[in-house]
């Protein structure tokens, strides 16, 4: 791992946390991610599950977390199992965790190997009425493929079939979503590696570079920083692949006139930004790009209005729409009559700017979360306007994350630059 340790207390609390959400004589079982095969006898890269980080900071493969408060023996109560280290194992892999490093990232005392786990989980398991397991509840996520859950569940239900049996994620759903301090820092400099990229960017671009030269340079900022990489496919899009939403071929040149958008985001000890800023290639807003790119960004600044406690995802789509209405009317792209005649369930505005405006981020980038509770405090949401305009070869979004407050919210990327004279006097300077 490039990223700093984090302390064990926010995993000792995100556990605590999860154990006042429980039944009593309740067990708990989750599973690290599965390594996923890439081609021949390779592996992607090893990326741990979302929930069992919250819980343990641990960021290994074949990792088990048993959680079983009400375990009569007092052994069990909090188990880790790991990956058991051999001489074999370090020569060819590399550092795996001892049970005192395991012991001092999750702040779990009682770390067995995964060997152990089936005898251990026997001898306490018929003492435990109620068994939570987790599966990927994210509904963006379409299961294709299985994975290392479904297995166990399957496995365990055969061998203990008359247990009862409940879905760990609604608790995991609510506590993730409520963001403590320290996963808010983790964000933040999430944030700030992500704004040096971009400001090494605005540096960088002029007629001429290729997507892929601007790619490159990210990717050093971000790696550069113990960034772990990209936290989603970076989309750098010059031109009319601006208007291609999920664009991440990056390998056109940058012409003179045109504009460019990127999209990217670092990855920080899991955690994430998600960053969109469009710019001019030449250093120099036309007219015309110049009054795009101020719609969004007046739309994006009246959105943030929106992003505080108690506000409901529909009514705040629907406020978004109205005020990007007005400014598609006032740049000669919509009629103001055809609005009038619109279907409601399908308004104009969408042929300009047909993706949502927020979702919730952490350490996943569509973050884990109710789109049916209001925004809460500790909510990080982004908050992501675009007006894409196929016949002119320009597509513009602007993305910032939002961290809400008690008092408000608090914008993580105020610091990047994004008014027009910000960009054009920093790419200007530096020629
Ligand atoms: N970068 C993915 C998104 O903006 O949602
Ligand atoms: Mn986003
Ligand atoms: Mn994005």
């Amino acid at each position: 791992m490039k990223y700093i340790r984090i302390s064990p207390d926010d995993f000792i609390k995100s556990r605590k946390n999860f154990f006042l959400r429980l039944k009593s004589c309740a067990l708990a079982i989750f599973n690290s991610s599965d390594e996923y095969p890439r081609s021949g006898d390779q592996l992607f890269t090893f990326k741990q599950n979302a929930d069992f980080f919250y819980l343990t900071g641990i960021d290994q493969e074949q990792s088990i977390l048993l959680l079983f408060p009400d375990c009569p023996n007092p052994l069990y109560k909090e188990v880790l199992f790991l990956r058991q280290i051999d001489e074999d194992i370090a020569v060819w892999e590399g550092h795996k965790y001892t049970k005192e490093e395991a012991r001092n990232i999750s702040g779990i005392k009682n770390i067995y190997w995964i060997d152990d786990f089936d005898n251990i989980l026997n001898s306490i398991i018929n003492y435990a009425e109620y068994i939570y397991l987790n599966t990927n509840e994210n509904d963006r996520y379409q299961q294709t493929v299985p994975y290392k859950d479904l297995r166990f569940i399957k496995e365990l239900r055969s061998k203990y079939p008359l247990h009862h049996y409940l879905r760990a994620a609604p608790i995991m759903r609510d506590l993730r979503s409520i963001k403590s301090d320290s996963e808010v820092n983790l964000i933040q400099k999430a944030c700030d590696i992500t704004k040096d990229a971009f400001v090494r960017v605005l540096k960088f671009v002029k007629p001429g570079v290729t997507e892929y030269e601007i790619e490159a340079e990210v990717i050093h900022e971000f790696i550069r920083q113990r960034a772990t990489g990209h936290a989603y496919n970076p989309i750098i899009a010059s031109g009319g692949n601006a208007n291609i939403l999920h664009y991440n071929d990056n390998n056109q040149v940058c012409k003179d006139g045109d504009m460019i958008l990127f999209d990217f985001g670092a990855e920080y000890a899991n955690y994430n930004a998600d960053l969109s800023r469009s710019i001019p290639i030449n250093g120099q807003f036309t007219k015309r790009q110049r009054d795009v790119y101020n719609a969004v960004l007046h739309v994006m600044k009246e959105a943030k209005k929106m992003i505080i406690a108690g506000t409901i995802w529909n009514e705040y789509h629907e406020e978004v729409g109205k005020i990007m209405t007005s400014e598609l009317i006032a740049l000669g792209l919509l009629d103001k009559h055809d609005v009038e005649k619109q279907n409601p369930a399908m308004p104009a505005y969408k042929k300009y700017f047909m993706h949502g405006t927020s979702h919730h981020l952490g350490l996943d980038v569509h973050d884990f979360a109710s789109r049916y509770k209001p925004f809460e405090t500790g909510n990080v949401l982004t908050c992501e306007p675009g007006i894409y305009i196929k016949e002119e070869g320009l597509g513009i979004r602007l993305e910032n994350d939002i961290l809400i407050t008690k008092d408000g919210n608090i914008d993580l990327m105020a610091h990047i630059p994004i008014e027009v004279s910000e960009i054009e006097e920093i790419m200007n300077s530096s020629r």
